[in-house]
């Protein structure tokens, strides 16, 4: 049966995360320059939104730069800005014709000016589609977020607008760049590294992993599909019983 027949449409994961990783060894292999796998990883990206949009899937977030990434030599930080913007001048028409929502989490104000101001005028233009929300994570890392969601939650104890005691799991989430976006159901790292690498931790707890060895430029639709499949033959206990999760 084909792969997609084998998706149970009534049973998706809500939000899928990725990590894109190994555009630089998929460069490497051909003997190329590292920043072509990134150019080709831009191609994988769009089949996976397209293929997402079209299965009907809430959440796409992907992690597209990490703060480490910044330590990288600056002419691949420099051409990984110019792939993101040239990409947004490029796609921006075809998410809001295919009802995409365009949203960046993480340190944005580290970005340079011309990037920004790509990334807001593509949230602000699909700010009205209901459609896919496509999250992008960019210098991004989950102990960067988790440590200023804490320090701008101290700002409110000292202004006395919220009391320690009464401090729960939900109100630490809203200081979180992920508030409002329920967690991930299924996260998918390519390339054969087992790692989370400081993405999203917090909003991992329960989610099912899913680790392929394909590098991130020969990753498709067939591939988004296999994941997927994957996820539907697992069972989700949250720490219940396989028979409390049955008698529901
Ligand atoms: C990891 O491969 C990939 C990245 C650090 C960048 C991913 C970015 C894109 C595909 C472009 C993003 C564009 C938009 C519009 C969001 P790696 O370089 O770590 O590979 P390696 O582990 O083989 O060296």
């Amino acid at each position: 049966m084909p792969l997609r027949k084998q998706i149970n449409t009534g049973k998706l994961p809500s939000h899928v995360a990725i990590i894109m990783d190994g555009n630089g060894r998929w460069a490497r292999q051909r003997g190329l320059d590292r920043i072509f796998g990134h150019q080709q990883g831009v191609n994988a990206l769009r089949e996976v939104i397209e293929t997402a949009a079209e299965l009907g899937i809430r959440y796409l977030t992907l992690y597209a730069f990490s703060t480490e990434n910044w330590g990288r030599p600056d002419e691949e930080v420099s051409a990984l800005m110019e792939i993101m913007v040239q990409s947004l001048n490029n796609e921006t028409d075809t998410f809001m014709k295919n009802n995409i929502r365009f949203k960046a989490i993480g340190d944005i104000d580290r970005l340079a000016d011309d990037v920004k101001k790509r990334l807001f005028e593509t949230i602000n233009l699909t700010s009205v589609c209901t459609g896919l929300n496509l999250v992008v994570a960019l210098s991004y890392s989950s102990r960067w977020e988790i440590t200023e969601a804490a320090r701008r939650m101290s700002v409110d104890v000292s202004n006395r607008t919220l009391k320690p005691d009464l401090i729960k799991e939900e109100d630490f989430e809203k200081y979180l760049t992920t508030y409002g976006i329920p967690d991930p159901e299924l996260m998918i790292r390519t390339s054969g590294e087992l790692r989370i690498s400081n993405f999203l931790l917090w909003q991992l707890a329960y989610t099912e992993l899913y680790f392929t060895d394909k590098l991130w430029p020969d990753f498709g639709k067939e591939d988004f599909y296999n994941a997927i499949i994957d996820f539907q033959k697992r069972e989700r206990r949250f720490g219940k019983t396989s028979e409390q999760v049955l008698e529901k």
